[in-house]
């Protein structure tokens, strides 16, 4: 803290002690005379506690409204502050992850149906063959192996990380919630439910990934080195991949991009993956009691670093 702010906390402290000292002197001509003086003592220093806990609440609300470098806060160019939803190691986890399923997806559905025309057109008119396309598949399966074993390093070695899987498990909580956004869709319940970092939806995107990706995976290593599993084994593997697979993209076309680019509040796209920030009233909106929960803990830090050490307790009235 630098000298001009200590001198003008001093400032503060003595302002708060003489407006106290106004307040209880301009109420003793109203005051029985037969009252006691610890009494009032008592009194002169509550109302300098209250002064004092108003001065700080105003204090720490001119911080977070308005201290933009002490926070590290980020403004967006219409003005709003910024929260970082996302990191950049997790948002590189997912832009490798989104690059392999996507080539995935349109190498692997094609094998499934592969009468179909424009099965045909992807694999002989777009990768030039089948020997191009299943090369590309096994390409874009390093890519999902390394994000699984990335992913998983970050759950357990990174804070972040480890945080975030944390308030992923699902909770009771989260089935209230799946009821009353269907009650309040049917006009039932006046408002939907208040979220925290991740919602039901969010949970329900991210464990289908989680399940999808260990499926995906141990199937398709069977798949691909073959000469290694009994007959049975590749069987089972070879359904399993392909309805899973079908499964999953399914799951991406409908869930995760109505959840990311259809639904009306973030068409069409909501751009956390790209940059990993959310607006001030997207945080309100979407994730309100994350919301509360940082803006509470930014005052009370804000209020620990600037509580002024009054010696009110010794005062006299
Ligand atoms: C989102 C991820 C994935 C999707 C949607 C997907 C989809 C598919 C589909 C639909 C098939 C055709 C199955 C059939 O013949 O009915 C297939 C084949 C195959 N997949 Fe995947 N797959 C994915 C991930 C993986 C991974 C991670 C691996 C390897 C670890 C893999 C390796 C294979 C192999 C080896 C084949 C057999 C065809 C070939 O030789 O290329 N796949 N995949």
């Amino acid at each position: 803290m630098d000298e001009r702010t200590r001198n003008l906390q001093t400032q503060r402290r003595e302002l708060i002690e003489k407006v106290s000292d106004n307040v209880v002197e301009s109420a003793r001509p109203l005051i029985d005379p037969d009252t006691k003086p610890e009494e009032l003592q008592k009194f002169s220093r509550e109302v300098t506690d209250r002064i004092q806990f108003e001065a700080n609440v105003a204090f720490s609300e001119a911080v977070t409204r308005f201290a933009v470098r002490k926070l590290e806060k980020q403004v967006s160019e219409a003005g709003e502050r910024m929260f970082e939803r996302f990191g950049r190691n997790f948002r590189f986890q997912h832009m490798l992850m989104f690059l392999s399923v996507i080539f995935l997806i349109i190498t692997g559905i094609p094998l499934k149906f592969p009468s179909v025309g424009i099965s045909r057109f992807i694999i002989l008119d777009i990768f030039g063959g089948i020997q191009n396309s299943t090369l590309i598949h096994r390409v874009a399966a390093v890519g999902l192996i390394i994000v699984g074993v990335w992913h998983l390093g970050f759950i357990i070695f990174s804070r972040i990380g480890r945080r975030d899987f944390w308030l992923m498990i699902p909770r009771p909580q989260d089935i209230k919630d799946a009821l009353q956004t269907i009650l309040f869709f049917l006009g039932k319940r006046k408002s939907g439910p208040k979220f925290h970092r991740f919602s039901f939806i969010e949970k329900f995107d991210y464990w289908a990934v989680y399940w999808g990706m260990v499926i995906m995976i141990g199937s398709g290593l069977v798949l691909w080195f073959k000469e290694q599993f009994a007959k049975g084994i590749f069987d089972i593997a070879r359904e399993a991949h392909s309805d899973e697979g079908l499964l999953a993209t399914l799951a991406i076309i409908v869930w995760h991009f109505y959840n990311v680019h259809l639904n009306p509040d973030v068409f069409p796209m909501s751009y956390v993956w790209w940059h990993g920030k959310l607006s001030e009233s997207d945080m309100k909106h979407h994730h309100p009691l994350e919301y509360a929960e940082i803006i509470e803990a930014e005052k009370q830090k804000v209020l620990a670093e600037n509580e002024p050490r009054t010696e009110s307790a010794e005062k006299q009235p």
